[in-house]
């Protein structure tokens, strides 16, 4: 089977696409797939032969000719974090197309995506969310309202992004203004949400097998003030797996993230990440194409159910066939 792996991507996490994408190109069971290596950015869309050299994509049909032979692909492995391989964009193209592809469907990329519609969704279904005020683009904004709502400290957070950039911590009313316009530049929505003073895990669900499966869980000591950039991406986190909560908390959360999957009818992978309050799991979001590099949470949760790199790929390509 001819498998595109494509990566890069229009958001700010193109570098980190770029990463994730190479280590599925590089752990791909090559007896079973051919993986050729698609940039997707605003300016072209390529195959990238191991070479280096570049082939454009016929947007038409997402084939490339490469020496006067046209090739095209039976499955798309998704490894764009971001827009608009996890915004949806892509999955409603390739379902236009008809070429399966590993992330969910476009419905629920694009819901997922928007971290306030789908803390929406989900609190009437009883997933506890942190009390937030949501901001868009021109809206006033009245700081003695937001932090009468949400109270300091507190997180503004463009509403649609990854790899926090553009999140703040906010500890006093003067650094309000300065956070909302810091993440105004990664998104024209703004979600604020009250800190929630708790334990961080990131739970990773995945259909395994044809089984909606919990990961090991991943609890998230971060050395800075939260699990910003740096933290997530140049080593100042530590990140336990298993986390270190009791059978009861562990359960609860493994529930928690799994109902959210199945409520949302999910495909392929997931990773959702909750702070535990008063052995309480509150939700803050859902990722969809999570990092797969080697500093990413979902291999090292993958690694500790035995299931390895190479298997978790071509599961998500085998499911995506079937
Ligand atoms: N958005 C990053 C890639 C993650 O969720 O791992
Ligand atoms: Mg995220």
């Amino acid at each position: 089977k001819n498998v595109a792996i494509i990566m890069g991507g229009y958001s700010s996490e193109y570098q980190i696409s770029l990463t994730s994408g190479g280590v599925v190109y590089s752990n791909l069971d090559k007896s079973k797939y051919t993986a050729y290596k698609v940039h997707i950015f605003k300016e072209k869309w390529v195959y990238v032969d191991d070479s280096g050299a570049e082939f454009p994509i016929n947007k038409n049909d997402f084939s490339v000719v490469v020496s006067g032979k046209t090739i095209t692909f039976d499955v798309v492995f998704n490894a764009i974090h971001g827009t608009p391989g996890e915004d949806g964009l892509m999955q409603a193209y390739f379902e236009l197309l008809g070429i399966p592809q590993t992330s969910c469907d476009y419905y629920q990329s694009a819901l997922t995506f928007n971290k306030r519609d789908l803390l929406s969704v989900l609190k009437p279904y009883g997933i506890k969310t942190a009390t937030s005020y949501y901001l868009n683009w021109g809206d006033v904004i009245d700081a003695d309202l937001i932090i009468k709502t949400v109270s300091l400290p507190c997180f503004v957070k463009p509403n649609k992004s990854g790899s926090s950039f553009g999140i703040s911590k906010v500890k006093t009313k003067d650094e309000l203004l300065p956070a909302i316009e810091n993440a105004y530049k990664e998104d024209n929505e703004i979600i604020i949400e009250s800190f929630l003073d708790g334990v961080e895990v990131s739970v990773g669900v995945i259909n395994y097998k044809g089984k909606v499966t919990v990961l090991p869980i991943t609890e998230i000591v971060s050395e800075n003030d939260f699990f910003d950039y740096e933290a997530k991406y140049l080593g100042k986190s530590k990140e336990i797996t298993p986390a270190r909560i009791t059978d009861d908390v562990h359960a609860r959360v493994s529930a928690t993230a799994k109902k959210a999957y199945e409520i949302l009818k999910m495909k392929g992978f997931s990773r959702s990440e909750f702070i535990i309050v008063n052995n309480e799991p509150y939700m803050l979001e859902m990722n969809t194409v999570p990092g797969l590099t080697t500093e990413s949470i979902l291999p090292q949760q993958a690694r500790q159910a035995g299931i390895s790199l190479s298997e978790l790929f071509s599961n998500a390509i085998d499911l995506a066939l079937n």
